[in-house]
């Protein structure tokens, strides 16, 4: 089964507060979504394989450690895991990023993709769905068997607010999954938003409503 990680560095759970706040605008909003995403991108990032390397410093030669293996894929889940993938990338500047695009139907609230772009070489990479809320867990769900049908192998999925029936989805449906979250919500509400959560995560990034 995957595991469920909630990510509680003081400076995560710190910035999460405003960025749910509703009196906080759009600028700051961003700014703040971005800086989490750069916190999360350092923890999600702390088991990643290490192998030696051998330098000349100015001084001598020396055994050091350089990251090995697999190299990295994002995944943001269009619009709203857009807001997250400039604070990864200040952390991980070489990873390639493909995008999922999927809108939640208001009526049925099941996702529609209307979009899929990906690095050719998906299978070889460890790829990190990006997207700041699991609510019902469908987005996620569809964009992670998207990427399995097309040979994707190893894949962990960062959010920012889940809420527990989402974590459920995914831990079912795709166990080999480990999750990462700044936070574990409440519940849903009858329209689908996460309780307390951060209101529409997309809305708040881009300015529209
Ligand atoms: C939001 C959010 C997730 C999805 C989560 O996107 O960014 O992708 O809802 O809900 P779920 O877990 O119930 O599927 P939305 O559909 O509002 O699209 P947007 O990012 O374009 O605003
Ligand atoms: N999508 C959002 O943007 N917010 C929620 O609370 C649920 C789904």
């Amino acid at each position: 089964m995957g595991n469920v990680f909630v990510l509680d560095h003081p400076l995560i759970q710190h910035k999460l507060t405003y960025i749910r706040d509703k009196n906080t605008g759009t600028k700051e909003f961003r700014e703040l979504v971005d800086e989490v995403a750069m916190l999360m991108a350092f923890e999600i990032t702390r088991n990643l394989p290490l192998q030696d390397e051998t330098i000349e410093t100015p001084i001598k030669e020396s055994e050091t450690k350089v990251l090995a293996g697999k190299k990295i894929g994002l995944i943001p889940i269009l619009r709203a895991g857009l807001g997250m993938v400039d604070g990864m990338l200040k952390l991980i500047p070489a990873a390639k990023v493909g995008h999922v695009g999927l809108y939640r139907d208001p009526e049925t609230l099941k996702p529609v993709e209307y979009y899929i772009k990906l690095p050719s070489d998906i299978s070889e990479r460890k790829l990190i769905v990006i997207d700041p809320m699991l609510a019902t867990g469908g987005s996620a769900n569809d964009a992670i068997q998207s990427l399995k049908n097309r040979g994707a192998k190893d894949i962990r999925l960062m959010c920012l607010v889940a809420a527990p029936e989402g974590v459920e989805v995914i831990k079912e449906a795709h166990p080999d999954v480990d999750i990462y979250l700044a936070a574990l919500d409440e519940k849903l509400d009858e329209k689908g938003y996460i309780v307390p959560g951060l209101g529409d995560a997309g809305d708040r990034l881009f300015g529209t409503k």
